[in-house]
């Protein structure tokens, strides 16, 4: 198993090009299950979970073709993946496949809508926490399907005449149940509103992509969103988002550094609530034409108290990573978690570290310290890994990261991207 090396103490200086969004990517990858016409995908981030999912493709029969760069465009540029669902083979996402990556099971949507039928392995908890499928199979029940659970599996059917439109009010606001819905009512007859939809950039990217496909949908990226059934999809080309948390994650490195970044290509829409709270501890955020700058020279870290909320609050998907900045702040940060109910998996590692954290339920108060030292730590999912690298960039001497496969499945080229900017980093390889 890989681990990487972190030598500490060196503040960020240079440019970073920011990919695109793997939660963006990965649920664009299984949209191209409703159509049996080219899916052309571009600016697709080179991860271990964009392979992941093209296996799952493959398995129901789904040409996959990763093409990489195009003449002209920077080596830096992601890849582009031409997908072709013309033939399903198959309706059953087997439970080998769907346990490895949770978003997978979203599947089920397009292969209920297309082919009236599917048969997904449910997905299982994971280090954040129990993360249950309730409500995807409750808004496909909304569209007319009819769902077993039996022997592990999610067994959904459609009606005869496919599925309905239908009104879908989620209880809470859930990404993967607003992206099924959107999929499956695409095919469905007649009109389907959903009520408290999630509003993240990659819910609206897309909706975005399905209209170019011919789907008819409205208000995507607002809690309402309309959508009219279409009998079928075609082919289409869409250009992946960049990704607002890779953004932010590296725009708290160089705030926990010091130094001074440009993330090209980030967009700040995308991530305004981290950016505020990057700036009110002390980092300069500036925005250009290209990019976000993000510098801190000289001046202290302060502490803050921010709670994770769906979109356009604070991602959740930042809070080990703000957790990390705030070990160094001067004074006391509180941070409240509210989406996950163990996402906190990162405070024992960082403790290691030197991080003075303690836990409450949900909130975590963090002392910050004059000093981070090196040591040994463990990844725990993706974003507690990578809350790690960020202390270890700023702490005294060498950390070791083991479990770097956590880190693989969501930042591309995470060494080559720091060490451009004069960290020390090392993969070693087992
Ligand atoms: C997406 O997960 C993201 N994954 C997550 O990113 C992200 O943390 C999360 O949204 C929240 O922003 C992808 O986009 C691939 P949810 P998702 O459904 O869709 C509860 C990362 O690190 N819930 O919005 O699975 C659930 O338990 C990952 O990149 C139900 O109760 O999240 C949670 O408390 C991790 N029943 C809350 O809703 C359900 O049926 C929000 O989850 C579904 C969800």
């Amino acid at each position: 198993m890989d681990r990487i090396r972190i030598t500490g103490g060196r503040p960020l200086e240079g440019n970073i090009q920011i990919s695109g969004a793997k939660n963006a990517a990965l649920p664009l990858m299984i949209a191209s299950l409703l159509t049996e016409d080219m899916l052309i995908l571009e600016n697709v981030p080179h991860l271990a979970d964009v392979v992941q999912l093209q296996r799952i493709l493959n398995n129901h029969g789904v040409d996959v073709m990763l093409s990489g760069k195009r003449a002209g465009e920077s080596d830096h540029a992601g890849q582009t993946v031409k997908i072709s669902a013309a033939n399903i083979v198959d309706t059953i996402a087997p439970y080998e496949l769907v346990s490895k990556m949770r978003a997978s099971f979203w599947v089920i949507a397009p292969l209920l809508a297309r082919m009236g039928e599917a048969k997904v392995s449910l997905p299982g908890g994971c280090a954040i926490g129990t993360r249950p499928v309730d409500l995807l199979l409750m808004a496909l029940e909304r569209l007319g399907a009819k769902v077993d659970i039996d022997a592990g599996y999610a067994v959904a059917k459609a009606p005869a005449g496919g599925l309905r439109g239908g009104d879908i009010v989620f209880p809470k606001v859930t990404v993967g149940g607003t992206h099924v819905a959107i999929m499956a009512a695409s095919l469905a007859n007649g009109t389907t509103v959903i009520e408290n939809a999630a509003q993240e950039p990659e819910v609206k990217d897309v909706a975005d992509c399905l209209i170019k496909m011919g789907a008819r949908i409205s208000g995507a990226g607002t809690p309402r969103i309309e959508i009219e059934g279409v009998s079928r999809l075609g082919p289409a080309r869409h250009s992946v988002l960049p990704d607002r948390i890779e953004t932010g994650t590296y725009a708290m490195a160089v705030a926990m550094t010091g130094g001074d970044v440009t993330l090209e290509g980030a967009r700040p829409e995308l991530l305004q609530s981290a950016l505020d709270v990057l700036s009110q501890v002390g980092a300069d955020v500036t925005v250009s034409n290209t990019g976000i700058r993000v510098a801190r020279n000289g001046g202290g870290l302060g502490p803050v108290d921010v709670t994770t909320e769906p979109f356009p609050g604070f991602p959740t998907d930042l809070q080990a990573q703000l957790m990390a900045l705030m070990t160094k702040a001067k004074g006391t940060s509180r941070i409240t978690e509210t989406i996950f109910e163990n996402r906190f998996m990162h405070v024992q590692e960082l403790a290691r570290l030197g991080a003075r954290i303690s836990l409450d339920g949900q909130e975590a108060t963090i002392e910050g310290v004059d000093r981070l030292r090196g040591a040994p730590v463990m990844a725990t999912d993706l974003r507690a890994s990578v809350s790690l690298v960020i202390a270890a960039l700023a702490a005294e001497g060498e950390t070791i990261v083991n479990r770097v496969y956590h880190l693989d499945r969501g930042f591309e080229r995470l060494e080559e991207k720091l060490n451009a900017c004069g960290a020390m980093v090392e993969r070693i390889s087992a």
